[in-house]
């Protein structure tokens, strides 16, 4: 059958979220993974709660696999995420001291970014750290550290891979959103202090009746800034029950998504938020939504797989 990789133009990064759960567990997972994307992203295993559980104790081995999938499928891999309020380990306390916080955040970041050092080709850095009116997040990170963690998570990971590319991952600045803006001046902000905030990244949780404003014209303003931008983590939920017109609404949105990335020369890499309706945050998240990938429960492509490997083949 045609592969999304197939279709796309060599230099262009397909990639998506990988339940490394059913990497483990499940074959038919693991060859549409390795036919359809050159890139992937843990949807998990490399945030800190996952790695660190416990101080001091790492448990890599789910990052490592996905690494050795990766590597040996000829796969690029995306870190997500280094600093992010949802994945703090527990033992984490806000009751330290800022110079305590500071120093075990530094540490994770020098730890995880070093051992990926050659392996990942990009890091989310900092995940959302914007509240939805465009301010920064309150955030144990914002309380304790103050507005300067996030030049610090950036600088670390720098010293740690200078070759990566860093990059500031959010949601709802898809399209031209007060948020986006706000978004767009924070990275104006950093990158004016010499931090190196090398790429942006929009995740791009949609719904399929929502239709981002521009996306491309917001691409491109934040390309403008000398960042990459990449499409981090796309799907399109659908009010249940998916019917045959909802479904092709949702390959339209999918294929525009795409259609702005591709026409946006920074724009890197493109990246699903898992592929199987087998497997997807939207189905516990958004109660009455789901079908928001571009394969079905029984791993067979939708009109969305069809789409996006028309507008592959238009490059
Ligand atoms: O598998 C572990 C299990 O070993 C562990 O004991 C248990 C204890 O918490 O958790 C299990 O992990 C679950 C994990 O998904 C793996 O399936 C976590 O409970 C669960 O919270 C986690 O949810 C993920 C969520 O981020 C929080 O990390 C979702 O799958 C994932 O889709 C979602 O992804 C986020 C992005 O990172 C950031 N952008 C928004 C996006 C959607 O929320």
């Amino acid at each position: 059958r045609p592969t999304l990789r197939g279709a796309a133009p060599s230099n262009v990064r397909i990639g998506t979220a990988v339940d490394s759960r059913l990497l483990e567990t499940d074959p038919r997972y693991r060859s549409t993974l390795a036919a359809d994307f050159n890139a992937v992203t843990p949807e998990y295993v490399m945030k800190w709660a996952a790695l660190e559980p416990t101080p001091g104790r790492y448990d890599w081995e789910a990052a490592d696999r996905l690494v050795a999938f990766a590597e040996a499928n000829g796969q690029a891999v995306y870190g997500h995420a280094l600093v992010w309020h949802s994945s703090v380990p527990a033992w984490v306390s806000e009751s330290w001291s800022p110079a305590r916080l500071r120093e075990v955040l530094h540490k994770h970041i020098t730890t995880v970014v070093s051992r990926y050092r050659g392996k990942v080709w990009a890091w989310d850095v900092v995940n959302e750290a914007l509240a939805e009116n465009g301010s920064l997040r309150q955030s144990i990170w914002l309380r304790k550290l103050g507005p300067g963690y996030l030049a610090d998570a950036f600088r670390w990971a720098h010293e740690a891979d200078p070759d990566a590319r860093l990059f500031i991952n959010d949601y709802g600045t898809e399209g031209r959103t007060k948020k986006a803006d706000a978004l767009w001046r924070l990275v104006r902000q950093l990158r004016s202090q010499g931090v190196p905030v090398q790429g942006v990244g929009f995740q791009s949780h949609l719904r399929a009746d929502q239709d981002p404003t521009d996306i491309a014209g917001n691409l491109r303003r934040f390309g403008a800034l000398g960042v990459a931008v990449a499409v981090t983590e796309l799907d399109v939920r659908l009010q249940l029950p998916a019917t045959p017109e909802k479904l092709v609404g949702q390959a339209l949105l999918y294929q525009h998504v795409l259609e702005a990335c591709l026409a946006v020369p920074t724009c890197e890499s493109f990246t699903l938020w898992g592929f199987t309706d087998a497997s997807s945050w939207v189905t516990y998240h958004y109660p009455g939504y789901g079908a928001a990938c571009v394969f079905d429960t029984d791993l067979k492509p939708k009109p969305a797989h069809a789409s996006l490997i028309a507008e592959l083949r238009e490059r």
